[in-house]
């Protein structure tokens, strides 16, 4: 066997056809390609292809360089107007049933003032590492995992930041290790002031959902939320409609205390697409406060959800792939 083929056997088992290699004069070139392979995985890929090649004597020196396709990671933004309309309820959901369509899904809790991901995820109190200077994802029961300012500041402290802190610790977030990820779902905080405008602008998602609850104040809210995105040029991929109708939760009947429809027709007012409607359900509610979410489960919630996660994932597939 020559030099070049005894170095190829011995990198064969170790990169699984990720490692190609070159050798002259006792100098072996391995280039590794580390597409899709978390920062830990790739160092640690790094490190057994060098000391296999190190072994073999007919090779003095070894230079391994790192590749990888750059993947397009897509931002979809989750925005609403208004608080308290339930953006981080479907953030959640959307992100969980995103995954269970096989998507490699993240989650980043952008509500530096309010974050709340991390109870919705059950993941209280767990604190992201750090290696290399990047945030390492929270990894969460529901095969999502997350980055929160709730996971970087401790409960109940006040976070009296100025906005240009919390642009950083988003771009951190956004930045972090995401590994596999293609799409992070980006649950921003409530309205359309300077600090939304910013983070979009700077990390210019490539979409946003916007969520509303079917009142018109809600609604006209959300066509705040929707033209601030028009201005940045971030297409909206549709309207949620959340809180719609409730569910009686003895006989099952649907009421509707706050309309009905108000969403869907403002988003065909105003030409864009409607995704669908969340009822307003206590097991919703007592499960998102249990850190269960309900697209895990397999309740009528979770068909809900299923159902929204099909549109974006048909968006997704629309927009690129
Ligand atoms: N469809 C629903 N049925 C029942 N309860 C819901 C529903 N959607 C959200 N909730 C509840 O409403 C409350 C507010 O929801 P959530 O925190 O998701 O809203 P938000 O828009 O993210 O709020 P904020 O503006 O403060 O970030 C939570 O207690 C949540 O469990
Ligand atoms: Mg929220």
């Amino acid at each position: 066997m020559s030099d070049i083929e005894q170095l190829k056997a011995v990198l064969a088992p170790i990169a699984a056809g990720r490692a190609a290699a070159r050798l002259e004069g006792g100098r072996a070139s391995i280039v590794l390609d580390v597409t899709g392979l978390g920062a830990a995985t790739r160092e640690e890929l790094e490190a057994d292809v060098r000391a296999a090649a190190e072994r073999l004597p007919s090779i003095s020196e070894v230079r391994v360089l790192q590749t990888s396709e750059r993947r397009q990671r897509r931002l979809i933004a989750v925005a609403s107007g208004k608080g308290g309309v339930g953006k981080s309820t479907v953030a959640a959901n959307l992100a969980i049933a995103l995954a269970k369509r096989g998507r490699k899904v993240g989650l980043v809790d952008a509500d530096i003032y309010g974050p709340s991901q991390p109870k919705l995820l059950g993941v209280e109190g767990v604190r992201p590492e750090a290696r290399e200077k990047k945030l390492i994802p929270v990894e969460t029961p529901y095969g999502v995992p997350l980055l929160s300012m709730g996971g970087l500041v401790a409960e109940g402290q006040a976070i009296a930041w100025r906005g240009s802190m919390a642009g950083q610790a988003l771009g951190q977030m956004i930045e972090g290790d995401w590994g596999e990820a293609e799409v992070l779902i980006l649950d921003l905080p409530p309205g359309t002031g300077d600090l939304q405008l910013t983070m979009v602008q700077k990390y210019k998602p490539a979409g946003a959902v916007i969520v509303s609850t079917p009142q018109d104040l809600a609604l006209i809210d959300a066509a705040r939320a929707i033209d601030l995105f028009g201005k940045v040029g971030v297409p909206v991929v549709g309207l949620i409609e959340n809180m719609a109708g409730y569910a009686c939760p003895h006989c099952g009947e649907v009421s509707d205390p706050f309309g009905r429809g108000g969403a869907e027709a403002a988003a065909a007012r105003l030409g864009l697409p409607f995704l669908g409607r969340v009822p307003l359900e206590l097991a919703i509610r007592t499960a998102s406060d249990a850190g269960e979410p309900p697209a895990a489960g397999n309740g009528p919630a979770a068909e809900t959800f299923a159902a929204l996660a099909a549109g974006l994932d048909d968006w997704l597939a629309a927009n690129g792939g």
